[in-house]
């Protein structure tokens, strides 16, 4: 398998590009609009052909670059249900999801937004802004839910083999990536926290408004295309 692991330095975002050594297709989870050069340029480097792109959920904080990697490359964009309707693709938990000879099963990780998705293959699971390393996704707009976020960590991510690795959608202090027993043991948010208890830090981290969720959420929707300026506007 041929993996590589993105980073925009703008948005603190991950971008994961995951390629099957058999077929040459590949995929791209969570690619950012500004990067699409940067990204399309590796993919033809490593003789591959970009099949499919994965959004793990509707972000606030960077326009997706599935719309325009899809006019590229004809790849298919893949979303969750309730996410963004302009995915060719929506798929739910259990659902899997070929690439070539890779084989990704959905797991639904809803609370951060409610479409949130998590992708497993093999050893690894890209978890979006689900679990992120040493904390987790906001819920405090986006239709988040504290209490729905518990449940998908603690009774989804959680009961993942230890071993698994853990690559989060963004990272604010340079770490790449973590495991389920890592995250177990040393999350701050959830490591051996009750419920009520992670609801409480959840409702009291204070935090400001994204910068760009004004623009970020309705492009999201339409896979990275801003919408048209009002006529007269
Ligand atoms: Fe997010």
């Amino acid at each position: 398998m041929i993996f590589r692991q993105l980073f925009d330095a703008e948005s603190s975002t991950y971008t994961y590009l995951l390629g099957d050594e058999a077929t040459r297709h590949a995929v791209l989870i969570d690619p950012v609009l500004e990067q699409v050069e940067r990204d399309l340029k590796l993919v033809a480097e490593l003789d591959l052909t970009l099949t499919h792109v994965f959004d793990t959920h509707v972000h606030a904080d960077h326009v997706t670059a599935s719309g325009v990697l899809r006019e590229r490359t004809q790849a298919t964009v893949v979303g969750g249900v309730g996410g963004a309707s302009c995915a060719n693709v929506h798929v739910r938990h259990g659902d899997e999801v070929r690439v070539g000879e890779l084989v990704f099963r959905v797991l639904a990780t809803p609370g951060h937004t409610d479409d949130s998705l998590s992708y497993l293959l093999g050893d690894r699971v890209f978890t979006g802004d689900a679990l992120l390393i040493r904390g987790n996704g906001r819920t405090d707009f986006q239709n988040g839910n504290a209490r729905q976020l518990y449940d998908s960590l603690t009774r989804v991510l959680f009961t993942l083999p230890d071993s698994t690795l853990v690559y989060p959608g963004h990272d604010y202090q340079g770490r790449t990536v973590s495991s389920i027993a890592e995250e177990k043991r040393h999350n701050p948010r959830v490591a051996g926290k009750s419920e009520a208890e992670f609801i409480h830090i959840m409702e009291n981290l204070n935090l400001p408004k994204p910068r760009k969720i004004d623009i970020a959420v309705p492009a999201n929707r339409a896979c990275g295309h801003t919408a048209p300026a009002p006529q007269g506007a």
